[in-house]
């Protein structure tokens, strides 16, 4: 008998496409929409050579999110954008769990865990208001025309930080200015290096002052743990790094979606008890952190694909939060929709663990935005926004906004 010859494969995808449609911002790239709704798991060829895969559906990348048999090791992973210098990611600094495995991740994990509580969200949840009215009204002094980045998204979230890990008062002001640079555009890679070491030191210095003089926050319970004062700080540096950058794009971004969307900025004003499910439609429609990594530790088939050990998958989340399978008329950005079982957040032993914080900032921070504001819009032309296109994270670097000046 005749043996079937297997059947041919199609030519790997060349790479990671990246591209936005023109003139829409806050859409994926248009051939991811393609690919996943034909090929959800595609082969993609990597910067470096690599063969690996690409998946963009989203109920194949809840399942590999969810499946132990894939790593998150740096040092397993093929990266899908070359990061110039850079051929293999070095292992995870200590206390950078997105970047380790089981059991060592599931150890750090618990311990922080136990940190993000009810009573302690609660209580971070009365300071975010607070934050966020004493920054509206020092935008209000200095009057329309400015950068809503600078003035509002990016030191909102610093201060919460702050709150969380415990930073005392004075020197809350050196920490943000130092933070800014890391984020910030203006400063160059050597300044951001060092502002970001700096931090770094800051925490560690932190560590010792707060077991021998504990606070009310998470730094200073962890020092009643069994870490050494180096994990203490490791963890205190991570949070700071997974905590800022991300809130505070979602806070520049979804302001910027709703300017774009009046009609939704005009609801969310009308009804502030909408908060919650419109925040969930913002994480869901903008998908800041548009991919996650990952790489088989053995063989696993994945809806009768064989992924072969060793072999990298690109987790493109910002084309499964837009897949018509899950959410009906997926490219609307529509805050009255229930937009749960996004995966803004990543799925699986690594899903988000600040994400009740962020959900409490985002909540608080846009309804007061333009409740303060209700004559908000931007200051240039929608396409002058400069964007985050070559960003790991996607967002804005500013966002030029002016109101009307009797307000406020
Ligand atoms: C992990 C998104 C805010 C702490 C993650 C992951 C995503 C994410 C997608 C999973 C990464 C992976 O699978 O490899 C976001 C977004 C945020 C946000 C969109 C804001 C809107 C925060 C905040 C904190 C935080 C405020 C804490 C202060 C963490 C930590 C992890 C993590 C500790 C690692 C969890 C682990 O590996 O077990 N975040 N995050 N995040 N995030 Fe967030």
């Amino acid at each position: 008998a005749q043996a079937t010859a297997p059947r041919p494969e199609p030519d790997p995808l060349p790479g990671l496409p990246l591209s936005r449609p023109e003139g829409c911002p806050f859409d994926p790239p248009t051939e991811l929409a393609r690919l996943r709704d034909t090929e959800p798991l595609r082969r993609m060829r990597y910067p470096d050579g690599h063969l690996g895969w690409l998946a963009t559906g989203h109920s194949v990348i809840r399942k590999i999110g969810a499946d132990r048999r894939f790593s998150s090791r740096y040092e397993s992973l093929h990266l899908p954008v070359a990061i110039p210098g850079v051929t293999t990611l070095p292992p995870a600094t200590l206390g950078d769990l997105t970047g380790i495995d089981p059991p060592e991740h599931t150890r750090y994990r618990r311990l922080l865990a136990g940190n993000f509580t009810v009573r302690r969200m609660r209580a971070l949840t009365a300071r975010v208001e607070e934050i966020a009215a004493e920054h509206l009204d020092a935008m209000e002094r200095q009057g329309p025309d400015l950068d809503l980045v600078a003035a509002y998204a990016h030191p909102v979230p610093a201060l919460m930080i702050c709150e969380l890990l415990g930073v005392p008062e004075d020197e809350r002001e050196g920490f943000r200015n130092r933070a800014a640079t890391v984020s910030g555009t203006s400063a160059t890679a050597e300044e951001q290096y060092s502002a970001l070491t700096a931090l770094g030191e800051f925490v560690r210095e932190l560590v010792p002052v707060k077991r021998a003089a504990p606070t009310d926050d998470l730094l200073s319970d962890l020092t009643t743990t069994d870490l050494t004062d180096e994990e203490v700080a490791g963890l205190g540096s991570f949070l700071l790094a997974a905590g800022l950058d991300t809130t505070a794009n979602m806070i520049a971004l979804g302001a910027f979606a709703l300017l774009n969307h009046p009609e939704q900025a005009a609801a969310l004003r009308s009804d502030p008890g909408i908060a919650d499910q419109a925040v969930e439609e913002l994480l869901r429609y903008l998908s800041i952190g548009h991919t996650g990594v990952r790489a088989a530790l053995e063989d696993v088939e994945v809806d009768g694909t064989l992924i072969k050990a060793g072999e990298t998958v690109t987790l493109s989340v910002q084309a499964a939060n837009r897949d018509p399978a899950r959410f009906t008329d997926p490219d609307t950005l529509d805050l009255s929709r229930t937009a749960t079982g996004h995966l803004a957040f990543g799925h699986g032993i690594h899903q988000c663990l600040g994400q009740q914080l962020a959900r409490v900032e985002l909540r608080v921070a846009l309804p007061a935005l333009f409740t303060r504001f209700p004559s908000l819009r931007l200051a240039v032309p929608p396409e002058e926004v400069p964007l985050r296109d070559d960003m790991n994270l996607y967002g804005a670097h500013r966002l030029p906004v002016t109101w009307d000046p009797t307000e406020g």
